[in-house]
Order: C-alpha cells, then structure tokens, then sequence
C-alpha cells in the first residue's frame, strides 16, 4: 500500500472518505499522516480518534513567507514517509517549491466540473450561471489553480427553480466522497508512465 498524506483546512468529510476507502484490504493506500494548516480543523480530532498522525503546521506564525511553510509541510510529510498526497479542502494556494517536488505524487479535489468555476464559491456561480449540469473533479495539483490535468470528475443535476446552493453543495459532496477514493484508486493503480498520458480520463 502507498503511504497516502492527506492535507486538509477544516471539516475534512473528503478526508473520512479517503480514510474509509484506505481501511479495505484491497486498497492500495494506507493512511500515515494528515496535517492541517489550522489547528482547530475538525477532521484533525476525527483523524486522531481513528488513531492516525494527524498534525497542524499552521500559516499565521509564517507570515508572508509561504515557502517556508511549505519547507515546514514537506519536512513533516518526509517525516512520515509519505509518498502521495491528497488535499482534501486544502485552502491555500500551495507554491511551485511544493507542487514541483510531488509532482505527479498530489491530487486535489474540486467542487466544480473544472474548467468551470475554479475558486472558491463555486455553487452560487454555478447556480447564477444557470448551467444545468454541476459536479467536482480530482486533479494533479500544478502550480496554477485548479489548473492540473483532470484525473476523473462527477455530474450532478442543477434543478433552477428550486436549487439553493447549499442544497447543490451537498449533491456534489456526495459525489465528491464516491469520486476521491475510486480517483485515486485509478491514479495509484495504474504505472506512472501510464497515468500521464491517461490524465484526461473520465471515469464516472
Ligand atoms: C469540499 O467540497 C472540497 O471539494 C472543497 O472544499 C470542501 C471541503 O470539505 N475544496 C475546494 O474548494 C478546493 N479548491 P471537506 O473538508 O468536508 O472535505
């Protein structure tokens, strides 16, 4: 089994996801550090209480000085022996001192059909959009973003008349909890030569 990290900022319902997925036999990442860039991030007290390394390495005392946070991040990730991470509502732009040393080695998750609506607030552009079809992708994680090749991604309905956005963020969430762990199941099932010339694979 690949030694997964998983970073997240708050509630962390992707991470549960991914941790649930990593807890059958046949698959083929286990667990060995989630890390927070906010201490009190709820999914940190679940990832301790399922007994896993889950850690903060918070923003604020780095102040502008975004690489050396990251130095921090990866220091801890190596520590652990991580080898493939996952953000899972991970809510910093991360900078190329990190996404070039994991490159092809981190996924993210997004709550739209990118290239549509990357950001934040996706639910409510959707809805103002008045697009009928919504959804989220798994992608690598390049420097810009939102930007990496797309992985896998999930549709959901947008019903105009009646949809409010957070009744269409809880459709596309679970979505999002089918999508990450079958994503990254394809991503580490396949040989990396392989992944990259697939990375526009639609699986759902
Ligand atoms: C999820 O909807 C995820 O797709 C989104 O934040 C939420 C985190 O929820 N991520 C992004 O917007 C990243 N650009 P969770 O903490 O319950 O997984």
């Amino acid at each position: 089994k690949t030694p997964l990290a998983i970073l997240i900022s708050g509630r962390g319902s992707n991470m549960r996801s991914l941790i649930a997925a990593c807890a059958e036999p046949d698959f083929p990442a286990r667990v060995v550090l989630v890390l927070s860039n906010k201490e009190d991030a709820p999914g940190l007290d679940f990832a301790r209480q399922a007994g896993l390394r889950a850690e903060a390495v918070p923003h604020k005392p780095f102040g502008k000085d975004r690489k050396a946070h990251e130095r921090a991040i990866d220091a801890r990730l190596k520590e652990a022996g991580a080898e493939f991470i996952c953000l899972a509502g991970y809510m910093r732009l991360l900078t190329p001192f990190l996404t070039d040393a994991w490159a092809g080695k981190m996924i993210n998750i997004h709550p739209s059909l990118l290239p549509l609506f990357p950001g934040t607030h996706t639910h409510e552009r959707a809805l103002e959009a008045g697009v009928r079809v919504h959804g989220c992708t798994v992608h690598h994680v390049t420097a810009g973003m939102d930007e990496g090749p797309i992985i896998a991604q999930a549709a959901v309905p947008v019903f105009p008349r009646e949809d409010t956005a957070d009744a269409l963020a809880a459709r596309v969430l679970a979505q999002e909890h089918v999508l990450y762990p079958a994503a990254l199941r394809l991503v580490l099932g396949v040989k990396s030569d392989t992944v990259e010339k697939n990375t526009s694979l639609v699986v759902v």
